[in-house]
């Protein structure tokens, strides 16, 4: 997340806004024709990798996947720079998920093309933290709030939530933002991402307490308990479903606009459920909002960094087919 600047920030949500009418199926471009994206995802995930996938569809790319550490060549032994040269001679692009901290970065200095972290172990999420702030600015925008005066409450596992980790970075790029952290004793957020945040300006305070830390906020971020993480399961055990923000809750302690987001997957399990699902039919529930953000989100930077933004409406065909989800717009 350091390599990004506030105009960075920008260039990319204003790209993202051009992409509406491509994720919407109102039109198709092909700008991306023979370009080949390698979605390589060692952890498990969903909406990352399928949404990696479908913005580079979505511009007309390419993309071949390799899914679990196990069918790699990883598990015989080659090492990441091996793995990032064979691999970059095959692709245009290539988005790594991977359970080690800092393998992305290894990966990226090996590879002769562009890598885009898709998580690194508990490290960071880099993608999720963009999505969500694009996320965030929309739901504020529509409230008339803005992105440069905001309160935020990020709940649950910070110790180990990368998506919380990358956010917290990306939001040292903002003025005059308010962060409440609320999570478990031990699930701390790391002390050195507060520091970043206070010296930046932001106002920061810490609660061990779900009830104290919702409070007075206009975004509620909810994280699950990040089992993968924990040394035993017992351990993991022992935390989930401490933190379980249900309508009644959020009722009695929030403000009636608070939003509320989630990164996904919410752990619906009996014994977990930081998220209830009572919370479904609450308007303020931006989570699905969230994850139609990300394929945006991940076209923009597909498009700035082939240098295609310009091109994208150029290389537009129009649309053959029709479906549910693009009928009433043709
Ligand atoms: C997050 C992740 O993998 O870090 N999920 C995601 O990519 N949307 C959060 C999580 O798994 O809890």
């Amino acid at each position: 997340m350091q390599q990004f600047e506030r105009a960075d920030v920008e260039e990319i949500f204003e790209v993202a806004d051009r992409m509406r009418p491509f994720t919407g199926r109102e039109r198709i471009t092909r700008v991306l024709e023979g370009a080949i994206l390698s979605n390589m995802f060692f952890e498990p995930s969903t909406r990352t990798r399928v949404s990696f996938g479908s913005a580079f569809n979505l511009l007309g790319g390419n993309v071949r996947e390799t899914t679990g550490i196990e069918s790699s060549s990883i598990v015989k032994g080659e090492s990441m720079h091996d793995f990032a040269r064979v691999l970059s001679g095959y692709s245009d692009v290539i988005v790594i998920r991977h359970p080690e901290s800092g393998s992305a970065d290894e990966f990226a200095s090996a590879s002769q093309v562009p890598v885009i972290n898709g998580g690194d172990g508990a490290n960071e999420h880099p993608s999720q933290a963009l999505l969500d702030l694009y996320t965030i600015r929309k739901e504020l925008e529509s409230q008339d709030k803005s992105v440069d005066d905001f309160r935020i409450a990020l709940i649950g596992d910070l110790a180990n939530g990368r998506a919380v980790h990358s956010l917290l970075k990306l939001l040292t790029l903002f003025k005059r933002v308010t962060v409440q952290l609320a999570s478990p004793e031990g699930l701390d957020a790391p002390p050195d991402l507060i520091e970043q945040l206070r010296v930046t300006g932001a106002s920061v305070s810490e609660f061990h307490d779900l009830r104290e830390g919702i409070q007075h906020v206009d975004i509620l971020y909810v994280t699950r308990v990040q089992e993968e993480r924990f040394p035993t399961q017992d351990e993991a055990n022992y935390y989930r479903g401490l933190f379980r923000l249900n309508q009644e809750i959020y009722s009695q302690y929030c403000e009636s606009n608070t939003v509320i987001m989630h990164p996904l997957p919410r752990d619906s399990r009996a014994q977990s459920q930081e998220l209830d699902e009572d919370l479904d039919s609450n308007p303020n529930l931006a989570i699905f909002r969230q994850t139609q953000n990300g394929v945006l989100i991940r076209m923009a930077l597909f498009a700035l960094i082939f240098d295609v933004v310009n091109d994208v409406e150029r290389y537009a065909k129009p649309l053959r087919w029709r479906t549910p989800r693009n009928r009433q717009s043709s």
